[in-house]
């Protein structure tokens, strides 16, 4: 009783494509000389038909817990049909994700695939500093497991393989790292690499204010501020964090992956850039 549920509530009726402003970021590409990554934009951004089928979840008690989870500490930003609009979401810069179109920035996993549970516990436990996503690592694990669960319920992508993958692998740090001269050394390949590709959305002062940042927008319709590099990362600080993000890039924003189109060496020389500008903002970052 009770236990077939309605996909007008629980499924994802929104038709997907992976990055909403393709034409931004093609355009962006292209001006670049980046075609390659620039076609393979277009070749991922395919379209979800929607159905129309009931859905048993798997395991019904863990799916109410869940729920329940949901509604106490989630539904006022995400909303309670995970469409992201929820009662606070008009006020918040940042958007709450909104969890029909199952795209997620924050995964280890490949560009388009769905993260990890992992990855969902690691934003729910310990929140996105810089956005409304807070901490929520005082529910016991047993909640927290069930709602990262419940947030699959939105979109009917996990239910199918295709869109699952394990994590990307990532290397270890090189030796250098650890050398400041090295390191010089090193963020001076990673800037020359950096005012080619990423300087027109990030700024060439790392700032976040390239020439074509303002007009960028993300697949949920907001605009897309790509990330001042010069402080606090929203997906993590470490060497490893900055190298994982360009192999993953961040799903349904114009932060492509760049798995491809770098070597590992000169991915790192990019990591090493990056973390040379730490710092460098004139006064403090602003939360
Ligand atoms: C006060 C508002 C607020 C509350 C409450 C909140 N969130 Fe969020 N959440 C956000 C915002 C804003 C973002 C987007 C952060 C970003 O885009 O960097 C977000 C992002 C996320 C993400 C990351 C999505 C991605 O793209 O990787 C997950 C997962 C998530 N929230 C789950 C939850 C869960 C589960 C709860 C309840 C336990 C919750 N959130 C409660 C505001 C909130
Ligand atoms: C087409 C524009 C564009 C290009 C080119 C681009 N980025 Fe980004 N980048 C963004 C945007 C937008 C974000 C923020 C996305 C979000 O959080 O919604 C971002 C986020 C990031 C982040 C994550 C920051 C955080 O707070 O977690 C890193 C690291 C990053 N970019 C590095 C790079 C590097 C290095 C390059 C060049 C290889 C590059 N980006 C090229 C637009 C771009």
């Amino acid at each position: 009783m009770g236990r077939v549920l309605d996909t007008r509530v629980h499924g994802a009726e929104e038709s997907v494509a992976l990055i909403a402003p393709l034409h931004q970021i093609r355009r962006a590409m292209i001006a670049l000389g980046l075609t390659v990554i620039a076609l393979s934009c277009t070749a991922l951004a395919e379209e979800e038909t929607a159905a129309t089928q009931e859905f048993v979840p798997p395991d019904y008690a863990l799916f109410e817990q869940g729920r329940y989870v949901f509604k106490q500490h989630c539904a006022v930003c995400h909303g309670e049909r995970g469409d992201g609009q929820g009662d606070m979401a008009p006020d918040l810069v940042i958007k709450p994700r909104n969890f029909r179109l199952g795209l997620f920035k924050y995964r280890s996993t490949p560009w388009g695939k769905l993260p990890t549970t992992d990855d969902l516990l690691r934003t729910v436990k310990g929140g996105r500093t810089g956005t409304a996503m807070g901490i929520f690592n005082f529910l016991p694990e047993k909640d927290l497991r069930a709602v990262v669960e419940y947030v699959k319920f939105f979109s009917r992508k996990w239910r199918h393989a295709e869109n699952h993958a394990p994590p990307v692998t990532i290397p270890p740090e090189p030796a250098w790292l650890a050398s400041a001269g090295d390191r010089a050394t090193h963020a001076d390949a990673g800037n020359q690499v950096f005012q080619t590709i990423c300087a027109s959305c990030h700024g060439a002062d790392g700032s976040g204010n390239g020439p074509v940042a303002a007009g960028l927008r993300d697949i949920w319709d907001n605009p897309s501020q790509p990330a001042d590099l010069r402080g606090h990362l929203r997906s993590g600080d470490a060497p490893s964090d900055i190298y994982r993000v360009l192999m993953t890039g961040l799903n349904g924003t114009p932060m492509v992956s760049f798995a491809h189109a770098f070597t590992p060496e000169q991915k790192w020389d990019l990591v090493a850039y990056v973390l040379s500008l730490r710092g460098t903002a004139p006064e403090e970052k602003k939360p």
